[in-house]
């Protein structure tokens, strides 16, 4: 089964995703991962996407599509699309690619949070840089002060997108390009709205719910 988490940043994707990935042995494709990876390698692209992301702008439909092309053969028990697509166009493409591999994304479901409690999520987002776990200063602390609860690390990092100025571009990128996304895909009849706002693990039951649906 194929998957898609939708939502402004900070809604919560990541974090659900990882629960599935740990769940039911999907595999996440985060094209946030994906162009942070790509950044950090010193490559021509690298630095043209540090720039768009640190703006927090919308990287080119080609980058993020080619991404996702890249990873698609290697899902044993499904993928999990977190934070892609975020355009018609990269939704056409996905559309496109999944039906060449004779399958077809079988529930979309869409995180909704209200724009103050985006604001306080992100401000308050740490992650391993080791193996990625996402945490938060007051949601989601970790154990032990500075120790990753799930592989003992002590690279905690924050993420340089973070900040007010790049969080208010990355919310009028959301409602501008992204958020008819949900009218495409309730449209199709594959949309499910979560309440993102209650707990964790209120949410991942939410899902796990729409989830186990799935024939
Ligand atoms: P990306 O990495 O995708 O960032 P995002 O969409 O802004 O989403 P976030 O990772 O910020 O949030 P999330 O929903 O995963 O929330 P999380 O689980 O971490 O993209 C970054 C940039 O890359 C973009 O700006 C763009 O430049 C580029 N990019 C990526 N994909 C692209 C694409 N397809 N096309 C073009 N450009 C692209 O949770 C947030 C915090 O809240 C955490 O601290 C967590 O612990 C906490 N939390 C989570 N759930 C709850 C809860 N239920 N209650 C309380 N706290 C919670
Ligand atoms: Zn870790």
């Amino acid at each position: 089964i194929n998957i898609i988490l939708l939502g402004p940043p900070g809604a919560g994707k990541g974090t659900q995703a990882r629960q599935l990935v740990e769940e039911r042995g999907m595999t996440q494709l985060s094209t946030g991962d994906m162009l942070r990876e790509a950044r950090n390698s010193d490559s021509a692209m690298g630095k043209i996407v540090a720039d768009v992301m640190d703006r927090g702008e919308l990287v080119t439909d080609e980058i993020v599509i080619g991404l996702i092309r890249e990873k698609l053969g290697e899902g044993g028990k499904g993928f999990i699309f977190d934070g892609f697509p975020r355009t018609l166009a990269q939704a056409d493409a996905l559309q496109r690619l999944v039906a060449e591999m004779d399958q077809k994304i079988d529930a979309v479901i869409e995180m909704r949070v209200d724009d103050n409690a985006l604001v306080s999520r992100i401000s308050g987002r740490f992650t391993c840089g080791n193996c990625g776990e996402v945490y938060h200063d007051e949601t989601r602390p970790t154990a032990k002060p500075g120790v990753c609860d799930v592989c003992g690390s002590t690279d905690l990092r924050r993420r340089a997108d973070d900040n007010a100025d790049s969080l208010k571009t990355r919310l009028l990128e959301y409602y501008k390009k992204t958020s008819p996304l949900i009218g495409y895909y309730y449209a199709k009849g594959s949309l499910t709205t979560v309440d993102g706002l209650q707990d964790i693990d209120k949410v991942s039951a939410a899902i796990a719910k729409i989830v186990n649906r799935i024939p």
